[in-house]
């Protein structure tokens, strides 16, 4: 497939103070489109001005949710250079939940060369300043004009940029989670290890009440015994007991993090910790808080890098973690992650491609 290049006649200003980003408010002068047809397959890959869609209101993604999308950085390296953290990965997921959605599967390839040319054009958007990056939000939306439920029989895959700093307001302070005891987010069987717009929209109601009650973010709990620690929705969760690491196993119902297998690979290979992929009950790390043995907690996504958790609240129990602090392993594991990705510290694995 060719990749036509239309360019935007004028440039919109970039932001001033690189402080002040926050998260998916900007985007950059240009995107990528690329259709599908039934028939036809994947055609029309355009790197075109950034604009809002025509779409008919009858639009299959806007009634029924077949979507997916997926969520990258580029990073702004010491030489000045841009680093792509892990990119290949992030298409061959695309490609699980496309299956799982019913989507026709992208070529993994094109559209890595065809994002490589998009950030080169918006390489001046990718910020300068610690903590920032350029997010990079591939999407795929159904756009058949037709209210029957079906696979659609015509798609848009895209690719926005915005410059980002934080994902959380609080930066790098520890959140405080609530464990969300009555909904759940997705059970085996369902779409809970797609990246898909429907797993973000189920999990609002109970984010909407955490937040009333002070809390940042919902750990999710198993969907069917709601016993089992899960994922926090924005990002996989790890506990430090005793010296080791457990996080949920990838058993169909949490999202296959990129960052959550980067952070196994670096505390087995790097730092030499043992790692448990393995179910851990709520009741039993609320009862290693009583006993001492719950050292560190924290989050691990795209977005919220690694983020530490300072508090969870559960039923009707509230511990504090590290004192309310990052710990000492969640602040090594930030420090080796961000090291690599910002072209700091040798990547001794093969995850960067440099541009
Ligand atoms: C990411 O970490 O890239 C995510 O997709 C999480 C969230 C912003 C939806």
């Amino acid at each position: 497939m060719k990749l036509e290049v239309q360019k935007a006649q004028s440039l919109k200003p970039k932001p001033e103070d690189e402080s002040k980003l926050g998260f998916g408010r900007i985007f950059t002068d240009h995107m990528l489109t690329i259709e599908y047809t039934a028939g036809k397959g994947w055609h029309d890959a355009k790197i075109k001005p950034y604009e809002n869609f025509s779409l008919s209101p009858a639009c299959s993604v806007l009634h029924y949710s077949q979507t997916i999308f997926e969520g990258l950085k580029a990073y702004r390296t010491p030489s000045g250079g841009i680093n792509l953290f892990r990119p290949w990965d992030n298409f061959k997921r695309m490609n699980i939940s496309a299956e799982r959605l019913c989507i026709p599967k992208i070529d993994e390839e094109f559209a890595l060369e065809a994002l490589i040319e998009l950030i080169r054009l918006e390489q001046d958007w990718v910020p300068h300043s610690e903590g920032t990056s350029l997010y990079i939000r591939p999407t795929i939306i159904a756009t058949d004009p037709f209210l029957g439920v079906r696979a659609g029989e015509q798609y848009l895959f895209y690719i926005i940029l915005s410059p980002v700093g934080a994902y959380y307001a609080s930066g790098l302070a520890p959140v405080d989670i609530y464990v969300e005891d009555e909904y759940v987010r997705a059970v085996k069987g369902g779409m809970g290890f797609a990246k898909t717009g429907g797993n973000y929209a189920a999990s609002l109601i109970a984010g909407e009440i955490a937040h009333k009650r002070g809390f940042s973010q919902v750990l999710w709990l198993d969907g069917v015994e709601k016993k089992y620690v899960e994922e926090v929705g924005s990002m996989n969760i790890f506990f430090k007991i005793r010296g080791e690491l457990y996080t949920a196993p990838l058993a169909g119902s949490i999202l296959p993090g990129i960052t959550r297998d980067s952070i196994i690979r670096l505390a087995k290979d790097y730092y030499g910790v043992k790692v448990h992929e393995e179910r851990i009950a709520i009741a039993d790390i609320f009862e290693e808080n009583e006993k001492g043995g719950l050292e560190e907690v924290f989050g691990t996504g795209t977005a919220a890098v690694v983020s530490p958790v300072g508090g969870m609240t559960w039923e009707d129990k509230s511990i504090k973690i590290s004192g309310g602090k990052m710990g000492e392993l969640t602040s090594k594991l930030y420090d080796k992650l961000t090291g690599i990705q910002y072209g700091k510290e040798k990547d001794e694995f093969g995850w960067i491609k440099t541009l």
